[in-house]
C-alpha cells in the first residue's frame, strides 16, 4: 500500500513526521536508489526500499492477532511426534506463522488466541494481568452448592491452592450439569485438575470467555482477526472484564487482509524466540510514486 514517505520514515521510528519533511528536503531521503525531495511522494513500506542517508529503513511488520474456535481433538502445541491434528493446521489460509497464547488441553474445545506478536501474548500471559478466562464445565451427574463453594474459595492442587474463582451454576439435566467458572491462573489442566480435587467429572470442557473477549457465534475450527480495538482492549488490564461482548464484531478483518507477522518473543510458546523488525525487500528497479 502507498503511503508518505514522511509517514514512512517517522513510523520506522527515525523521527518525527515534521523532521522527516526536513530530511526529504534536505536531499537525504531516497526510494529504490533514487533521491526524493518532494514533499508528499510516496512509496509501497512492503515492496520499496527507503533509505535515509543512504540506510534503509527497518519497517515493522504488520502483526497478526487471531480468535479461533478450537474444536475438541486439536493440539495447541506446534508439532506432534504422533501426528495428531494441530490448532495451525486450522490456519493454513493465514500464509504466516502463529503462536498461541497459551494452551488448551487437547480434550478442550472454545476460544483459543493466536498471534505473531510476542510482546502482546507476553503481557496476556503475565499472571500480574490477571486475565480472567471463563469456562464452561459439563460433569457426569450432579453438581452439589458445596462443591461449587470449594471451587470459588480455591482448591489444593500440586500443594498450592489456587486463586479464589467466580462459579455459577448454569443447568441442571438428568445426566449432567453445566456450571461456569472464572479464573484467572493459567496453571496446567487447572479446571480439570480443580474439578477432580472436588470429586467432579468433567465430560466436556469449553473455554467461553478470554478477558474482554467471548466467543460469539463462531463455529467449531473457524476463527476471526480481532480488531484494533479488541487487540488494546485486552492489553488495557484495568478495562472491565465483565463487559464482555456477545457477539463477534460488525466488521472483523478477512486473514487475507493481514501479512508479514514477527515470530513472537519467548512466551507466547516453547518454540517462540526471535523478534524484531524487518527490513522491506530491496527493489533497485522501481522508482518512487509521484503523490
Ligand atoms: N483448564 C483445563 O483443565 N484445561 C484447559 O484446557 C484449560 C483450562
Amino acid at each position: 500500500m502507498l503511503e508518505r514517505l514522511q509517514k514512512i520514515i517517522s513510523a520506522a521510528g527515525i523521527t518525527s513526521r515534521r523532521a522527516s519533511e526536513e530530511l526529504i528536503l534536505a536531499g537525504r531521503v531516497t526510494v529504490n536508489g533514487t533521491v526524493v525531495t518532494e514533499l508528499g511522494s510516496k512509496a509501497d513500506p512492503a515492496s520499496d526500499t527507503v533509505a535515509v542517508d543512504g540506510k534503509p529503513l527497518t519497517i515493522a511488520a504488520k502483526k497478526l492477532y487471531i480468535l479461533l474456535y478450537k474444536p475438541v481433538g486439536y493440539l495447541t502445541t506446534l508439532d506432534d511426534p504422533e501426528g495428531r491434528p494441530l490448532v495451525t493446521d486450522l490456519l493454513k489460509e493465514v500464509g504466516e506463522r502463529v503462536y498461541p497464547v497459551g494452551r488448551l488441553d487437547y480434550n478442550t474445545e472454545g476460544l483459543l488466541l493466536l498471534t505473531s506478536d510476542g510482546e502482546w501474548a507476553n503481557q496476556l500471559m503475565h499472571p500480574r494481568h490477571e486475565v480472567e478466562k471463563e469456562y464452561h464445565v459439563r460433569v457426569r451427574g450432579k453438581v452439589h452448592k458445596s462443591q461449587l463453594d470449594q471451587l470459588a474459595g480455591g482448591v489444593d492442587i500440586d500443594g498450592r491452592k489456587t486463586a479464589p474463582a467466580k462459579v455459577r451454576m448454569i443447568k441442571e439435566g438428568e445426566q449432567n450439569d453445566w456450571f461456569s467458572i472464572t479464573i484467572h491462573e493459567g496453571r496446567n489442566r487447572q479446571v480439570r485438575r480443580m474439578c477432580e480435587a472436588v470429586s467432579l467429572s468433567v465430560v466436556r470442557l469449553r473455554r467461553v470467555r478470554y478477558g474482554t473477549l467471548s466467543m460469539g457465534a463462531l463455529q467449531p475450527g473457524k476463527f476471526r482477526m480481532l480488531t484494533e480495538a479488541e487487540v488494546s482492549g485486552l492489553r488495557n488490564p484495568h478495562q472491565s472484564q465483565e463487559s464482555a461482548p456477545s457477539k463477534a464484531p460488525a466488521r472483523p478483518k478477512p486473514a487475507s487482509a493481514m501479512r508479514n507477522p514477527q515470530r513472537p518473543a519467548a512466551g507466547a510458546h516453547a518454540q517462540n524466540t526471535s523478534s524484531g523488525k524487518r527490513a522491506a525487500a530491496p527493489n533497485k528497479n522501481r522508482s518512487p510514486r509521484k503523490p
